[in-house]
């Protein structure tokens, strides 16, 4: 399947050795998907410096995607999440499709907790340097200082409305540009991810919205211009 689309669909992906068994290990993201990102990670990595950066990372599998497309680069690896799971929903969180079949939005406060040391392991598997990653652990706020200098790309990963709104608050200014920053769920089991884009837009227009093919999952892109 992988061969498939590096033939058909993403020709200009270049290759990275251990691609492949991380693309396999990945939860609840599909090969396509998955390519997607590292179409996106690659244009981003090409037009120029800055760092990467996941905020909601879960167990990490992504992280260690990730990781392993930059390990050669002197890059560095910035992971944000509470590690207690989602924060509480907003009015801007609409639910539109129920995941996990809870039965409201409200019962997926803290859904999807996982242990730092989850992420902290995966790393460590594909070898990626400790002096180069950045665990920020705890609930996103407009507060957080720990952040790069520069982003070359980031994976925005918190599923609502509030997290997403403020991360992005947070990396814009640290773009440049030929930065990617990508958001997922939009449109997707909760309304916040695209009215927290949208927000964000209102408030930035230095980016152009490109909203990935179905085939590529629920994914927007922010092309910083
Ligand atoms: C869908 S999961 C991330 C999945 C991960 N990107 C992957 O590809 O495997 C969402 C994550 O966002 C984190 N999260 C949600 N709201 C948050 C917030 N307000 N602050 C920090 N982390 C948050 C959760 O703890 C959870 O790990």
């Amino acid at each position: 399947m992988y061969d498939t689309y590096i033939e058909h669909v993403f020709a200009d992906l270049r290759e990275r050795a251990g691609r492949v068994a991380l693309i396999s290990e990945l939860i609840g993201t599909e090969i396509s998907e998955a390519m997607y990102l590292l179409h996106w990670l690659q244009s981003a990595q090409d037009s120029g410096e800055g760092d990467i950066v996941e905020m909601g990372v879960a167990q990490g599998s992504t992280s260690a995607l990730l990781a392993n497309e930059i390990m050669n680069t002197g890059r560095h690896l910035w992971l944000y999440d509470s590690f207690q799971g989602l924060s509480r929903p907003t009015a801007e969180d609409r639910l539109i499709d129920d995941i996990e079949a809870r039965g409201s939005m409200d019962s997926y406060e803290s859904a999807m907790s996982f242990p730092q040391q989850f992420v902290r392991q995966r790393l460590a598997s594909v070898g990626f340097p400790p002096d180069r990653t950045h665990v920020v652990a705890g609930f996103i706020t407009s507060e957080v200082q720990d952040l790069p200098e520069s982003v070359a790309f980031a994976y925005l990963d918190f599923d609502l409305y509030k997290p997403i709104l403020t991360g992005l608050r947070l990396l814009g200014p640290k773009t440049r540009p030929g930065s990617v920053l990508m958001v997922d769920d939009y449109g997707y089991f909760s309304s916040g991810p695209q009215q927290a884009v949208r927000d964000f837009l209102a408030e930035d227009d230095r980016f152009d919205l490109v909203v990935g093919p179905r085939s590529a999952g629920h994914f927007c892109a922010l092309l910083r211009r």
